[in-house]
């Protein structure tokens, strides 16, 4: 009998012992916006072009066309969207993203950030819901990208058992400069951290 084929459409609150992952509503939007303005996220997820960017590079969408974009995700079935929450007082951190789904190869991609809370072990502890989560719904290869200068990302993936497979060389635009981007997975059959 064929596996049944996977989808995202069930959405989960996964809760940690310092992190609490709910699913995205319009209703996040409010305080997910200010936070995605944060300039090192914005720097180390790619989104902008230079350390100084413009505003419109910080903002490049309103708050009506943000709300618009996440009551889709909050019902999407090829992505799950979660706002990562700290565990005392349920404040929204950043998110958590499972995407970019293949049901055929059992595939997805994965993608974090946070803009206050770091260091405390809030992103790996989100990481290694979100990539349970992957597995436990029957996903085999869970994959992403992580720019160079970006090392505390690249621990914290190492750390959670994604291995790193190879380099995509001068991949962004920065500063005048080039940037690496390493392209890292886990699978469901890979030791984890
Ligand atoms: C990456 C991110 C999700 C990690 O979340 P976090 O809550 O800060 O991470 P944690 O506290 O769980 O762990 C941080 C780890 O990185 C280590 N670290 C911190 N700075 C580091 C650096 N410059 N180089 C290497 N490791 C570093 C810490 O020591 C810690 O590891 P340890 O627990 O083994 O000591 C978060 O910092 C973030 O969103 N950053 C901005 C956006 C971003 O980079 N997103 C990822 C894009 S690919």
């Amino acid at each position: 009998m064929p596996a049944p084929t996977i989808t995202f459409a069930e959405k989960r609150v996964l809760t940690g012992s310092v992190a609490v992952l709910t699913p995205v509503t319009e209703a996040d939007v409010d305080a997910l916006y200010p936070l995605l303005q944060d300039l090192e996220v914005s720097v180390l997820t790619g989104s902008v072009s230079s350390a100084n960017p413009t505003a419109e590079e910080l903002r490049p969408y309103s708050l009506a066309e943000l709300r618009a974009i996440y009551a889709r995700w909050a019902v999407a079935e090829d992505r799950i969207v979660w706002a990562i929450r700290d565990v005392r007082d349920h404040g929204i951190l950043g998110e958590a993203v499972l995407n970019d789904l293949s049901a055929a190869n059992r595939s997805c991609g994965f993608r974090i950030w946070t803009a206050g809370g770091r260091g405390r072990g809030i992103g790996t502890e989100a990481t290694r819901m979100a990539v349970d989560y992957a597995f436990d719904r029957g996903i085999h290869r869970v994959e992403l990208e992580v720019y160079d200068f970006n090392p505390r990302a690249r621990h914290v993936y190492q750390k959670v058992g994604f291995r790193h497979e190879g380099t995509k060389r001068d991949a962004l635009r920065f500063d005048d400069g080039w940037v690496d981007a390493h392209l890292m997975s886990i699978l469901s059959t890979d030791p984890r951290g």
